[in-house]
């Protein structure tokens, strides 16, 4: 018996490096998948389409390449006391890599779905959250937080979710957006130096904790910030404000207010820029280009920086600028075209028709 499953990838409307610091983020997921077909097999063996690769691996065996969050999956899976025997896999994907829309995650959850109806296990989907999480963190290296693996897996068509990633609460937030939509922009830079960079940020933030004897940043006020050098207070007064930011950016939806909303997103692409300091020359031209004209409420850069996109809130059918006219002069200034990417809210793999009914009657 083959398997197939898809997993969405996902942006992050505002949230930005909070959820591995106790924080809100507030995430949807695109009609952008990875969709792996996984059938039983002698031996491990993946093949992606994109990369135009077959491997043969063994299990435990890191190659520090995408094959990594496959086999990650599988080990944490047995880590969580679930049997895995070898498969065939392949891979294919709608969602572009290194852009910041959370394509391992995609991968990592489509996977893990896939093996756990071939197996014929039953897991919870909080479960399933937290065997992703783990195959990032402990196997692929990356010490993310819970948003992407959390958004593939929860999310539901027109509707973000408002996660508190200390309890682990959320709600869904319907996402009417009137004449407005939501635009990707890739800068095309590739998010290389992110994973090295990103899991800085972290110990930063440890250390930010540490130096202020706090268990959670959801401890830490304002106030507190004096006792902290200067590159710590500037990563700890991002947590602070993007976190109020969310919950305000949240109200601002309910009520309809979207020109507030976008205002919240400039905030936290300036704060991300300045203050946590994971952007780029790049993407900042694409905001700065953006900002203040007509038809545009807000742009900034999401997922963990470096590269990648820019989400921008526009009027539909109504900008004062064309995108060949953007393009035109980011060409000119890094040699480089950006690509549009028009995407809609989709459901994750709890809501979509597409996984299987034992993972369905776990939850
Ligand atoms: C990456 C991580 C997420 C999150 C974002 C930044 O996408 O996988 O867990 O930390 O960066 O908000």
């Amino acid at each position: 018996m083959t398997v197939k499953v898809r997993a969405p990838g996902r942006v992050n409307i505002i949230g930005e490096h909070t959820d591995y610091n106790d924080g809100f983020v507030l995430p949807f997921a695109i009609d952008r998948y990875v969709e792996v077909e996984v059938g039983p097999s002698k031996k491990f063996v993946l093949t992606s389409k994109l990369y135009n690769q077959t491997v043969e691996v063994e299990k435990n065996q890191r190659r520090g390449t995408w094959t990594d969050y496959v086999m990650g999956v599988v080990w944490a899976l047995e880590q969580a006391g679930y049997r895995v025997e070898p498969f065939e896999m392949q891979i294919d994907s709608t969602l572009p890599t290194g852009s910041g829309l959370s394509s391992s995650a995609a991968l990592e959850v489509a996977s893990a779905v896939a093996i756990v109806k071939m197996m014929n296990h039953k897991i919870e989907p909080k479960d399933l959250v937290q065997v992703c999480v783990k195959a990032e963190r402990e196997f692929v290296g990356v010490r993310c937080g819970v948003m992407d693996q959390f958004t593939a897996v929860f999310a539901k068509k027109d509707h973000a979710i408002l996660l508190d990633t200390m309890t682990m609460d959320y709600e869904y937030v319907p996402l009417n957006l009137n004449n407005y939509e939501f635009v990707l922009i890739d800068s095309n830079v590739k998010h290389e130096l992110a994973s090295s960079e990103y899991n800085k940020r972290r110990t930063e933030c440890e250390a930010i904790l540490k130096a202020l004897n706090k268990r959670s940043f959801r401890e830490i006020t304002e106030k507190d910030l004096a006792a902290l050098g200067l590159t710590l207070r500037k990563r700890a007064r991002h947590v602070l404000s993007e976190n109020e930011r969310v919950l305000k950016t949240v109200n601002a939806l309910k009520e309809g207010r979207l020109l507030l909303a976008g205002c919240f997103l400039y905030e936290s692409h300036a704060s991300l820029r300045d203050l946590y300091e994971v952007s780029c020359d790049e993407v900042d031209f694409i905001v700065g280009f953006l900002k203040g004209r007509a038809g545009v409420l807000g742009a900034r850069i999401v997922g963990g920086g470096f590269g990648g996109s820019v989400l921008a809130l526009l009027r539909k059918g109504y900008t004062e600028f064309s995108f060949e006219e953007l393009d035109m002069e980011y060409r000119k200034f890094f040699n480089r075209s950006i690509k549009v990417l028009r995407v809609n809210s989709s459901d994750g793999v709890l809501f979509s028709h597409l996984i299987s009914s034992e993972f369905e009657s776990a939850t």
